[in-house]
């Protein structure tokens, strides 16, 4: 079975209400619901004054309808009454100020008063509900650090402090990390240092990283609080929280990832990106990588419109399918939406549903309804892998520290990169795992490498033995630039990839903006040159004055592509192409509008085009999905 469902929210409706929602999740064979995750106020109304009755029969009701449950826990919406009483458990944001509440996630994720209200709230929550029949799945919180990353209180200076003593000793060391050697910034006493708060310039690079680390591993602390009360009420019953691959940057979900039962995501489209679907496709691989190759749970997307960007594009028909079966194609095992019935009230009114305002002689019930079914004849697939053909490094921390300011060009972004090389390969239907840096990557023909500025020296001599053993590796410009405390290595650039690449970087030549430079081989590129001296390597392309752009270095049976510049996508294409070919991949034979995935002995073939298509010797009309079984 595959599960569908939403986020259903009772208590915004009359009990009433209550048995025609059921019903109609029937209707529309909705088999799981994710309930619970603002509710703390309605369960704990004043401090140990508990109201679970209305939620024991919303369970019930459920429960008879063989709907099975995602209980969440409350603690992303601390009631009124926490904040009036904890003044200390404010966030604060980077500027002081004291951030009001009205909204949600509106706390310090280190004030000891939440961490105690938050694993009451969970405990309560166990011990009534962790044998309940209908529980199928603990949901912890809703996205952490969503809008409360990173708080700059004195709860968090302390608790930062701490943190530091943890990850480096002693003072001295610490000195020498963030090497406060530069502007006279050496501490003689722990209590001298704070949060990289706002400053009247550039706060040290490696204060700031390490702020970072220390905000995702509080979040991960609250986490696993909560998720260790839940565990012992209820040891058999998975627990996750939703992630948000696409838009929370400031957790190292790598390190997340080991801490949830099963790796649950949240994705919302970018409406207005005409390469969305590659976008989303791109997402459900990290998912999907983030769980090992396992399956994984698509715990929210929409229906149709989003109410938070800024324009709020609606799905056109049929691409509510689309997007739910090309998340089943890259490995989930469910497809959620935020939400089931539209609010009437609210910050949210605006945001789609799969049972909208206008009810259920809509477009879109429509479309909920047929995916329903649709998805009933799919159970086959559950607990099938998906088959990748190439695996793309992804790292938070590189991602962290290439884009703190003060760098060489505010042109050169992670993402960007990340998702220039991941489009190549979607066009050329090659699937693509993401791996961390200092992953396992032998059973790889091709290892992509995109902007890593921040490589460890571990990470380089992965890369290395990958090369020597036989692999492809292409490494973007900007890779291998500093350490884990933003220090650059002795000597030229690219400090840790210089041997393997075969090469030093003299001088980093960003370009001014909208300037171009054309390549020895008609190739066109943008944004970053570099002054590159081959020390081994073979130039591939040049730039005009005959100095290396593109180059390759044997190194052991395997070989390192280097890309210093920002190729034009069709360049880039062709360059892919011919590395693939030398890596013995071969691009399936399809149109760029078409998306195929392998789940063996499954595949599923999107067409995102407006003409129909024939893959594998199967008709997929336009704009639809067909899952089909392999020929053994
Ligand atoms: C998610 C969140 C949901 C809802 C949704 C709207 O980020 O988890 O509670 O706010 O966005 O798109």
């Amino acid at each position: 079975m595959i599960f569908y469902g939403g986020d259903y929210t009772p208590e915004q409706w009359p009990e009433e209400v209550w048995p025609r929602d059921v019903e109609l999740m029937r209707e529309a064979g909705v088999n799981l619901v994710s309930l619970g995750m603002f509710n703390w106020a309605l369960l704990e109304p004043e401090p140990g004054v508990y109201t679970f009755e209305w939620l024991d029969r919303v369970l019930e009701l459920l429960h008879g309808a063989d709907i099975r449950v995602d209980l969440g826990t409350p603690s992303a919406a601390p009631p009124p009454w926490f904040a009036r009483r904890n003044p200390g458990a404010r966030l604060v944001d980077r500027a002081g100020h004291v951030l009001g509440q009205g909204g949600r996630q509106s706390f310090c994720p280190s004030a000891p008063e939440y961490a105690a209200a938050a694993a009451n709230i969970a405990d309560q929550l166990g011990r009534r509900y962790g044998a309940h029949p209908a529980l199928a799945l603990w949901h912890v919180h809703n996205e952490f650090a969503g809008v409360n990353a990173h708080c700059y209180c004195e709860t968090c200076a302390a608790a930062f402090r701490d943190w530091l003593r943890g990850r480096h000793g002693d003072l001295a060391t610490l000195n020498a990390a963030w090497g406060t050697a530069f502007w006279g910034q050496r501490y003689g006493d722990w209590a001298e240092i704070e949060p990289p708060r706002l400053a009247p310039t550039a706060v040290n690079p490696a204060q700031q990283l390490d702020y970072l680390r220390f905000c995702s591993d509080t979040h991960l602390a609250n986490y696993r609080r909560e998720r260790d009360v839940l565990r012992g009420h209820s040891p058999r019953v998975p627990i996750t929280t939703n992630f948000m691959i696409a838009n929370c940057k400031w957790l190292d979900y790598w390190k997340w990832a080991g801490e949830v039962d099963i790796v649950a995501n949240d994705h919302y489209l970018a409406s207005e990106r005409a390469d969305r679907h590659v976008e989303l496709a791109m997402c459900a691989d990290l998912t999907r990588s983030l769980a090992g190759g396992a399956p994984w749970l698509l715990m929210e997307h929409s229906t149709s419109a989003v109410n938070w960007q800024p324009r709020n594009i609606a799905k056109r028909p049929g691409e509510l399918a689309r997007n739910s079966l090309a998340h089943v194609a890259r490995g989930a095992d469910g497809v959620m939406f935020f939400q089931w019935r539209a609010s009437r009230f609210g910050a949210e009114k605006f945001h789609s549903a799969m049972l909208p305002q206008a009810g259920t002689g809509t477009r879109i019930w429509r479309e909920v309804t047929e995916l329903g079914a649709r998805l009933a004849g799919l159970g086959e697939l559950r607990g099938t892998r998906v088959a990748a053909d190439v695996a793309v490094v992804w790292d938070w921390e590189a991602w962290w520290a290439l884009e703190l300011e003060w760098r060489p060009s505010v042109d050169v972004t992670f993402r960007e990169r990340v998702e220039a090389y991941y489009a190549r390969l979607w066009e050329a239907n090659l699937t693509v795992d993401f791996v961390h840096p200092e992953a396992a990557l032998g059973r790889y023909p091709l290892v992509v490498v995109p902007s890593l500025y921040l490589t460890t020296a571990a990470a380089a001599k992965n890369f290395d033995a990958y090369v020597s053993g036989g692999g492809t590796l292409v490494v973007s410009y900007f890779s291998g630039i500093v350490d884990a405390n933003d220090t650059v290595p002795d000597g030229a650039y690219p400090g840790a990839l210089r041997e393997l690449l075969g090469l030093t970087v003299e001088e980093f030549l960003p370009l001014p903006a909208g300037s171009t430079v054309t390549l020895s081989d008609g190739s066109t590129a943008d944004v970053w040159t570099e002054d590159v001296h081959l020390a081994g390597a073979r130039a591939v392309v040049s730039y005009v004055d005959g100095s290396p752009a593109i180059t390759r270095h044997e190194r052991g049976s395997g070989a390192a592509w280097y890309v210093s510049t920002r190729l034009h996508d069709e360049f880039l294409g062709r360059l892919l192409r011919r590395v693939c070919a030398e890596a013995g991949l071969a691009p399936a034979d399809l149109p760029s509008t078409v998306e195929l995935v392998r789940r063996p002995p499954f595949a599923v073939a999107i067409n995102h085009g407006a003409e129909p298509v024939r893959v594998h010797g199967r008709d997929v009309p336009a704009g639809e999905v067909l899952v089909f079984r392999e020929e053994a």
